[in-house]
Parts: C-alpha cells; sequence; structure tokens
C-alpha cells in the first residue's frame, strides 16, 4: 500500500444484511491481522452472498505507514461510542486514542483511558443509525473533529466494518453483537449492591462491613478485598495475620447473604521462591524484552513479571492459578492494572519493543504494541476460564479495568479512578452510556469517586444515580475519609437506603434486561434519544437515562434537586416511585405502552424466593395498551440454555373501561410459581390503580371515571409535593476544610451567639459538645 490520494475502499458483504467489510485493496484484505473483536475471525473474513451495496462508502489514504480512513455522512448525523471516553455525551468535535492507559485522576479532556473500542455509533439526521468499527488492536485515532465525518488512522493495514444503516441504533447493537458477541449471563448476586475500599485492612474490618449494612438494613449483596489481603501484594496469596483464614472469612460472609471478591493483578511479584514466580518462569510464560529475556517492571510489590496472556498455554496457566484460588471461598475476581500499568516510567506501561509470542490465530509473535489494547481483554478471558474450570456449573463474575470491544463476552467494568466531584458524578452517566454503545453493557463508576473525599450530598447524590447502573459499586481511595453508605451522616444514610431499596425492587427488571442483552445482543442502559432517535432535541441529553422502558432523571447539579422541569421524550411518560420521593433521588418515568416487573424490598438477591409477591408496573399507550416481559431462573449456572427458567410475556389492553392484564406468552420449561401479583396502574403524577390476583390468571381493573381520575392524580400530586418538603436534605457539609467536595471527620468549632459547638461536618453536622463561650 503505497498510495497517497484518497480513494474508496473495496468492499463485500460480510455476516449478515446490511454489514460490509472495507479493504483499501485486496493485498490489504490479505494482509489483515486476525480479528481479535469478532468471535470468529471466520465471520470477518468470509464473504456472504448478498446483492447489495453500501449507501456509505469510506475512503483511503496511505501516509507513512499509516491508513487513514474517511467516512463522510449527512449533516447533522451525530456520534457516539468510542468506548470508555469522559466529556460530552454527543462525541462530534472530539478525538480519542485508543491505547489502554492507567488515567488516575482523569478528566473530561483525557484521551485515552483504560480501554479501547475502536467503534463509532453514528445517528444520522433521521433517527437511523450506523456503526463503524475500525478492526485492529493498535493505537488508532478516532477524530470525530470534523462536523459529520469518522476519521480513523492507524497502522497497517486493518479492515474497517460498517452496520447498517438500521432503522434504530438498538438494530446496530444487535448487529455488532452478532459480530463481537453478547455479554457474558451475569449472576444475579452481582446484580446487587457491591461494596469496596482500597483497602478493608483485615478480615475483622470485613466482618464489621458486612455487619453494619445488615444492622442498618441497608441492601448489598457483595464485599471486596482489595490488594492489601495479599501477603506484600503477591497474587495468589493472603496475608497471613490480616486474613489468615479466607475460607472460614467466606463461610461468615455467605452465612450473612455475601459474596467476596478478590482482586488479581497481571504483575507478578519477581522474586525466587515465590510459588507463581517459579511455576511461571519454568512454564515460560513471561512477556519478553527484544532480547529475549522477561521484562521487568514496577507495580505495587515492586519488580514484577507479566504473564504474555496472547497464548493460550499461558491463558490455561493462569486458568488453573485461578481455579486452585477459587477453592478459597472466591465469588468474583477483580482484574486491575491490566492496560498492563506500569510504575515509574513516563509511558505509564512496559516498552512498545517487548515481545508476546501470541498463538498464530491471535497475529503470532509480535511486539507490545500489536498486543498492547487486548492485554487487558485476553487476561479477564482467562480468568473467567479458570473460573469455569473451578465450577462449570457456576457462572464466572469478572470485573476487568482494561478492555477491548467485545471484551464483554468475559467481564463487567467500571470507569477506573474517577474523582470525588460532581464534575465526575455528571460525567460518570456519559461514561457508562458510551460503554454500552459500545458493546459493554455491564459498567459503574467508582460511587462516591475514587479519589479524594465526597460531600455527604455529593455522595448521596451519586448513591442515588449509581443505584440506577447497571454495575453498582461503591469505592474509595486508600486514602479517602470512609465512604459506606452510612459514613456521610444519617440524611445521607437514608438517602442511601433509598437508593439501594429501589435497586432491588428493580432488579427483576434490570436482571430481565440482561438476559435479553446476553441473548439478543439488545443494550441494557441508553441515552434517553433512543426513546425517538429523529428527535434531535434529545441527542445531548447529560442527566438521563433510560433502563429499557424506564427513564431515570437525575441532577447532577450541587444546588439543584432532581425535581426539576425536566424534557421528556415525546409520548406519554408516567412517573412513579416507591414512596420514596426525595430531590436527591432521580426521578423515574415509565414509558406509556410499557410494563416492568417489581420484586419485593430485599437485602440481598439470595432471600427472594421465585414464590414472592410479583408486581407489575404497567404504563399504557395511547391505544390503552401495554406490554412487557420477565425472565426467572436460577440467578445462577447454565440451566437456563437447556430450558431452565420462565419468560413470561404479559399485556394489558383496556376496552370499555376495564384494563385486562394477561400472560400473552410464555417460553421455558419452568412451572409458573404459585404466588399472588398485584397489579399497579400508573394514571400520572405517581398515582395509581391497583389490584391483587394470583400471577397466570387473568386480572382486571376498572377504570373510574375522568373526574375520579383526575381527583386521585391531584391528590399525589399534592402528596408529593408535601412529601419533598418535609424530607430532609441532605446538607452540604465542606465546613471543615473549606475545601469543596471535602469533607473531615475532625470536629470543627463554630461560634453561634455565646455558644461554642463542635461539630463533625463528616457525621451529618453532628454536634458533638457545646460549650458557653466565656463572656467578653
Ligand atoms: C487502582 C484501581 C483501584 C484500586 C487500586 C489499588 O488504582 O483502579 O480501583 O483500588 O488500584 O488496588
Amino acid at each position: 500500500m503505497v498510495d497517497t490520494q484518497e480513494k474508496e475502499m473495496i468492499f463485500e458483504p460480510i455476516l449478515e444484511d446490511g454489514v460490509f467489510r472495507f479493504d483499501c485493496l485486496s493485498d490489504d484484505r490479505n494482509a489483515a491481522f486476525p480479528s481479535l473483536s469478532f468471535t470468529n475471525t471466520k465471520l470477518r473474513d468470509t464473504p456472504i452472498l448478498i446483492h447489495k451495496v453500501p449507501s456509505y462508502i469510506p475512503t483511503f489514504q496511505s501516509l507513512l505507514g499509516q491508513q487513514i480512513v474517511k467516512l463522510e455522512l449527512p449533516v447533522g448525523t451525530s456520534f457516539y461510542g468510542t468506548g470508555e471516553v469522559s466529556g460530552q455525551l454527543e462525541r462530534t468535535g472530539k478525538r480519542v486514542f485508543t491505547w489502554n492507559t492507567d488515567a488516575f485522576g482523569y478528566g473530561p479532556e483525557t484521551t485515552s483511558l483504560y480501554q479501547s473500542h475502536p467503534w463509532v455509533l453514528a445517528v444520522l439526521p433521521n433517527g437511523e443509525a450506523l456503526g463503524v468499527l475500525a478492526d485492529t488492536t493498535r493505537l488508532c485515532e478516532i477524530d470525530l473533529r470534523t462536523e459529520s465525518r469518522i476519521q480513523f488512522t492507524a497502522s497497517a493495514s486493518f479492515p474497517v466494518i460498517t452496520f447498517g444503516p438500521f432503522p434504530s441504533p438498538t438494530d446496530v447493537l444487535i448487529s455488532l453483537s452478532h459480530a463481537i458477541g453478547t455479554v457474558f449471563m451475569p449472576p444475579k448476586w452481582s446484580l446487587g449492591y457491591h461494596q469496596c475500599r482500597y483497602s478493608y485492612m483485615s478480615d475483622k474490618r470485613v466482618r464489621e462491613i458486612a455487619t453494619t449494612f445488615r444492622e442498618k438494613g441497608i441492601p448489598c449483596d457483595v464485599i471486596w478485598m482489595d490488594i492489601d489481603y495479599m501477603d506484600g501484594f503477591r497474587c495468589f496469596t493472603f496475608d497471613k495475620e490480616r486474613f489468615s483464614d479466607p475460607k472460614s472469612l467466606v463461610k461468615d460472609l455467605h452465612h450473612n447473604g455475601f459474596k467476596a471478591i478478590w482482586m488479581l493483578d497481571p504483575g507478578i511479584k519477581h522474586e525466587e521462591g515465590f510459588f507463581v514466580y517459579e511455576s511461571g518462569s519454568k512454564n515460560n510464560v513471561w512477556i519478553q524484552k527484544a532480547d529475549g529475556t522477561p521484562f521487568v517492571g514496577d507495580v505495587w510489590p515492586g519488580p514484577c513479571v507479566f504473564p504474555d496472556f496472547t497464548q493460550s498455554k499461558v491463558r490455561s496457566w493462569w486458568a488453573n492459578l485461578v481455579k486452585d484460588f477459587i477453592s478459597n471461598g472466591v465469588d468474583g475476581i477483580w482484574n486491575d492494572m491490566n492496560e498492563p500499568a506500569v510504575f515509574k516510567v513516563v509511558s505509564k506501561t512496559m516498552p512498545e519493543n517487548n515481545i508476546h509470542k501470541g498463538d498464530e490465530e491471535l497475529g503470532g509473535c509480535q511486539s507490545h504494541s500489536h498486543y498492547h489494547n487486548v492485554y487487558g481483554l485476553l487476561m479477564a478471558r482467562s480468568t473467567f476460564e479458570g473460573m469455569k474450570l473451578a465450577d462449570k456449573n457456576k457462572r464466572p463474575f469478572v470485573l476487568t479495568r482494561a478492555g477491548f470491544i467485545s471484551s464483554q463476552r468475559y467481564a463487567a467494568t467500571w470507569t477506573g479512578d474517577n474523582l470525588s466531584t460532581w464534575e465526575h458524578l455528571h460525567m460518570s452517566i456519559s461514561m457508562v452510556l458510551q460503554l454500552g454503545l459500545s458493546g459493554q453493557p455491564v459498567s459503574g463508576p467508582d460511587i462516591g469517586g475514587f479519589s479524594g473525599n465526597a460531600t455527604p450530598k455529593l455522595f448521596g447524590r451519586w448513591m442515588g444515580l449509581g443505584a440506577m447502573f447497571p454495575f453498582c459499586r461503591g469505592h474509595a481511595d486508600a486514602d479517602s475519609l470512609d465512604h459506606e453508605p452510612w459514613s456521610f451522616g444519617e440524611e445521607c444514610e437514608e438517602v442511601c437506603r433509598l437508593a439501594l431499596k429501589r435497586r432491588y425492587r428493580l432488579i427483576l427488571h434490570i436482571y430481565t434486561l440482561f438476559y435479553m442483552a446476553h441473548t439478543r445482543g439488545t443494550p441494557v442502559a441508553t441515552p434517553a434519544f433512543f426513546a425517538d432517535s429523529k428527535d434531535n432535541s434529545l441527542r445531548t441529553l447529560e442527566s438521563c437515562f433510560l433502563l429499557g422502558p424506564v427513564l431515570v432523571s437525575a441532577s447532577t447539579l450541587q444546588d439543584q434537586g432532581s425535581d426539576r422541569q425536566l424534557l421528556l421524550p415525546k409520548g406519554i411518560w408516567l412517573s412513579f416511585d416507591f414512596d420514596d420521593l426525595h430531590p436527591d433521588l432521580p426521578s423515574l418515568y415509565l414509558r406509556g405502552g410499557s410494563i416492568i416487573p417489581l420484586g419485593p424490598p430485599i437485602q440481598h438477591i439470595g432471600e427472594s424466593n421465585p414464590s414472592d409477591d410479583l408486581t407489575l408496573l404497567i404504563a399504557l399507550d395511547e391505544n390503552g395498551r401495554a406490554e412487557g416481559s420477565l425472565f426467572e431462573d436460577d440467578g445462577d449456572g447454565y440451566g437456563f440454555t437447556e430450558g431452565q427458567y420462565l419468560l413470561t410475556h404479559y399485556i394489558a389492553e383496556l376496552q370499555s373501561s376495564v384494563v385486562t392484564v394477561r400472560i400473552s406468552k410464555t417460553e421455558g420449561l419452568w412451572k409458573r410459581p404459585d404466588r399472588r401479583l398485584h397489579v399497579q396502574l400508573l394514571i400520572g403524577e405517581g398515582a395509581m390503580l391497583d389490584t391483587w390476583g394470583i400471577d397466570g390468571e387473568l386480572l382486571q381493573i376498572v377504570m373510574p371515571s375522568e373526574f375520579e381520575i383526575t381527583k386521585l392524580t391531584n391528590t399525589s400530586k399534592e402528596n408529593r409535593r408535601t412529601r419533598l418538603e418535609s424530607v430532609m436534605p441532605i446538607p452540604e457539609m465542606d465546613v471543615a476544610s473549606g475545601q469543596k467536595g471535602t469533607v473531615s471527620k475532625i470536629p470543627v468549632e463554630l461560634k453561634s451567639g455565646d455558644w461554642s459547638l463542635k461539630v463533625i461536618p463528616w457525621f451529618g453536622g453532628r454536634i458533638v459538645s457545646m460549650a458557653h463561650l466565656p463572656s467578653g
């Protein structure tokens, strides 16, 4: 490829109707590396028989070994995707460099974070959507600075794949999932609340945290062990004193309804006698320097060597270590620092000329620059496989910091080391959505912010919002103050309790969304414009998002609650709550035409039973109809792939003033549990009509007169107003340090008239002592 002129790329249809692969020339087509994004590279490399031409054809240019690809789209096109990115939701004007980076304390302008998704989702002016993938593992510039133009630049040769235009952005994501696979099926417990900290320093502290959740009635499913559980940061070991008996710790946690997740980093301490180092050296698993000796770089334990996950023999070596590790009572694994991060070097990673002896099917022996962006993906894959080896009847749960487009097959992710600021609270919405629009539906931020100290208000607001994200975990840095839900005073604690109770009431709905995502490739959390991709005014909304038909509208402004006026997508959107209305919690709306399942308020997933009362929340559309589904199974394992589940489609129809609710279709071998069914029909302003019956039987609600309905909605409106006025708002306490966004546990002295008050701002402004000031 020596051509510097701009030319049209050559194309062939692949995968399915509407998907095309583009290459510069046929030589480039043959020279392309195997795909690490497709589940099967053959799908990308084998044309299909369809006589169609693409609607949009990219052009290419070759310059100094770089392939520059441009795709011009109609004026008024909006851009999304590009993976894990900070800053605005709509990406026009932005540039990203795919290069997995340990980005501690990133800001809105940072151009490389922890993951790489060389992928753009373009929403055309007419509401149709087109996805574009630059199928390269290498450093790739995604340049969206020119309006309505996508430009990819990376070293040659790489194919570009377009998906669509399809009628909606969801159709594009479904088609993408046919190429890169869908999300792993999460164990149901992993959709509960997760509590983490860098680090809970002893098993005693872990037990204390777990007990406090139960004592305070704050729902939680998982406690996380960060690096300090290890013996000197040596992976696969436990500190002999502070975590002397992990098995009995986990036994106690399980007894209390908690799961335990433990961290494993890729950096293995370079130390003779350490069993992982010895075994890895014997099996020749380490990434090598250009001279063929193992590369040694500093991470937490000091000098480390790094497994070369591009070789299947190394992945199975690691998977076997994971398998043994699981026997200590490990329910999930957290892969961190796997960009891979290396300390004390400007590049924050290993030299680009390090050597990976990759298997042929992945691209063979290549330098680190070729495999850098897939290191985290391959580590997560190997960890996932290790967990499966340990117990094939359990669903692995892996959280990975680094990733590549397609890592959703193996792992969830979080948005890395964010800050305890309002700006980061705001960005967390777009970041989660953007990952979802790039094929990764399981993500969430460190609730409360990782670095720095949240204020009570910021923390409460973040928990309210975080409780609605697909992955919901609180975490904080080693030198941050405590960031548990009860650490910020009573008002904040109550908001956290309400927020998490909501999540657990909605868990049946969220789990159903994940089942659909896993089996069909549909997204879980999406921007508001997914409700109406033709409506331009929705395309830049950043403070609200959809969980299927549920619209979550939050305020990320310090001095404004979520009870403000909101721009809703067109059509019917009926607000609802769980008698938990609060200005620091997001407002919730159900789209007309939808039914969602709700469960009872539980403290952890293990508390639920198939025979629990089931609630259906219903919002009728303009034609008096609504529908929705509920997926149920064991919540773990793979029985559902052999029919051991129940998928119920419910339908509600209004005819001559009677709303009939019934089952329209069921799937799966499971017998319907004997249980009561509570139907709640929303009628506006949070008001609802309700009735009880038996699930599986037909239920009816007689619609009252217009006059009655108006009366009910007016009363509800009034009640909601009264509630909002009467709830205690979370105070914004930052008097201690005088710094915005920081609180202290040290009491501060305030003077009021003749009195001196000692107050702990961190503790909800609790007064700890009062003294009368000497006169004069
Ligand atoms: C990294 C992770 C963070 C973790 C810390 C210590 O900074 O991003 O979540 O707590 O390492 O392991």
